[in-house]
């Protein structure tokens, strides 16, 4: 079955209204920053007004109507943690995390690269809300670095010190613990929460983690209003998401996209090869749906939930016709296992295991090496420190059931296809 509906008459199950509304990526396409004053004319003004009319309090209230959720992985209320931050008083400090460490990933990088004011936009309205006394901005490349601190050169109602980063190059860096660990001079390695960072983060003050996308976002919700934002999206999950789509796409790259599009139509807009056969979604922690799945299914958690998924930050991969789903599952997960950072028994011996274990399932379909990967998963879930093991057992669980095909043709001998999928992975780079 075709992940996208062919345009035979009455069978067109993909509505052509692509594409969506921008809002992060609205104005023109720019192959570098664009500059304040265009960014200024383009959204009325400057946010500097805005944050000084509205008190922090009135500020808050006014993302708590959004209901805006982080944009890195989790979806946590940004109110909440906004507000679990101010409880301690001012001077608490705020990390922006671009260090996008997912290899698939590319939508932090890029808003960065062309829109780093709207980030700096919330930016400024967080630490108007915490009375926050430092900030770090970390970036995943250097052009980004170079385009954020151009920016700030632009920006002197940016008035408390933001130091701008590259970020580690670990999987696990990325994580909001390591993160600050590795901002105090030390290894990007997670630590076991409590003490949450909200309440102790960086040399122990409070401290707010919060996504790039998250940011740009925030920027817009206080210039526009709480309706506006809520005016895309659905109920619970309101606003767009960028997407990163890889794969088989003749189209791949970052899309914003409304939460709550028909993943078909997100499909059909990056001119999908009609011959794929599964969608990961989520990234390197997600989740494999087959083609029957994904013509049911829309972007948002709610949606994917009872299929066992989640959009996560929003990574989507579409896998050719001709790839082994399994294979690529194992590659991914050996790859995970070698990014843990092995503190804790799940990553330092129940990831490799694992690993070989749907290695040999890819290998030879074996029912003895499925049966590992269960006992293993079960195992390990929840017993590391951070939710890296979890996310790599979550992708090990859904490619054992989501290619019965495969599995069956490796049993006999076969394999569904020799040809890799784009899904890179970094190998040899640098640990934080
Ligand atoms: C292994 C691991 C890697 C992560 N990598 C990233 C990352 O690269 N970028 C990011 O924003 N969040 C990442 N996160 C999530 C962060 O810990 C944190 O929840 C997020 O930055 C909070 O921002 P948000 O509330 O705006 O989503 C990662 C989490 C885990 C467990
Ligand atoms: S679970 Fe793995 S990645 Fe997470 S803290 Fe423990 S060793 Fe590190």
């Amino acid at each position: 079955m075709s992940l996208v509906a062919t345009a035979a008459p009455g069978e067109l199950r993909v509505p052509r209204s692509g594409p969506w509304n921008q809002r992060l990526l609205a104005g023109p396409k720019l192959g570098g920053p664009e500059p304040l004053a265009d960014h200024a004319s383009r959204l009325g003004g400057g946010i500097t007004g805005w944050t000084e009319r509205a008190g922090a309090h009135q500020l808050l209230e006014r993302v708590r109507r959004s209901g805006l959720g982080g944009r890195g992985g989790g979806g946590f209320p940004t109110a909440d943690k906004l507000a679990a931050v101010r409880r301690h008083g001012p001077g608490s400090v705020v990390v922006v995390n671009g260090s996008e460490t997912e290899p698939a990933a590319g939508k932090d990088d890029l808003l960065l690269r062309i829109r780093p004011h709207l980030v700096l936009d919330g930016l400024l309205v967080a630490t108007r809300i915490l009375g926050a006394r430092r900030a770090f901005l970390v970036a995943h490349s250097a052009q980004a670095v170079a385009a954020v601190e151009a920016a700030l050169r632009e920006r002197p109602d940016v008035s408390i010190p933001v130091e701008v980063v590259r970020g580690p190059a670990n999987f696990v860096g990325g994580e909001e613990s390591a993160l600050i660990r590795w901002l105090e001079g030390g290894q990007a390695l997670p630590r076991y929460q409590p003490p949450r960072v909200v309440d102790r983060g960086w040399r122990g003050l409070p401290t707010l983690v919060q996504n790039v996308e998250t940011l740009a976002h925030l920027g817009l919700v206080v210039r526009l209003g709480p309706e506006w934002f809520r005016g895309a999206g659905v109920a619970d999950e309101p606003g767009t998401m960028l997407v990163t789509l890889s794969g088989a796409v003749e189209a791949p790259g970052v899309y914003e996209v409304p939460i709550g599009t028909p993943l078909p139509e997100v499909l059909y807009v990056a001119r999908a090869e009609p011959g794929a056969v599964a969608l990961l979604v989520g990234g390197y922690f997600g989740s494999w749906l087959r083609a029957s799945e994904v013509q049911g299914l829309a972007l948002s958690r709610s949606s994917l939930r009872p299929a066992g998924a989640t959009p996560g930050a929003g990574v989507l991969h579409l896998l050719p016709q001709g790839t082994c789903g399994l294979r690529e599952s194992g590659r991914i997960l050996a790859w995970l296992a070698a990014q843990g950072a092995r503190q804790c028994g799940p990553c330092a011996f129940g990831l490799p295991a694992m690993a070989s274990a749907l290695n040999e399932v890819a290998d030879t379909g074996s029912e003895a090496a499925l049966g590992q990967l269960e006992r293993w998963g079960d195992q390990i879930e929840g017993r590391g420190a951070c939710r890296h093991p979890d996310g790599a057992v979550n992708l090990a669980r859904s490619a054992a059931s989501a290619f019965p095909d495969e599995l069956r043709r490796h049993r006999s001998g076969a394999c569904s296809g020799p040809r890799q999928s784009a899904l890179p992975l970094p190998l040899g780079r640098d640990q934080g």
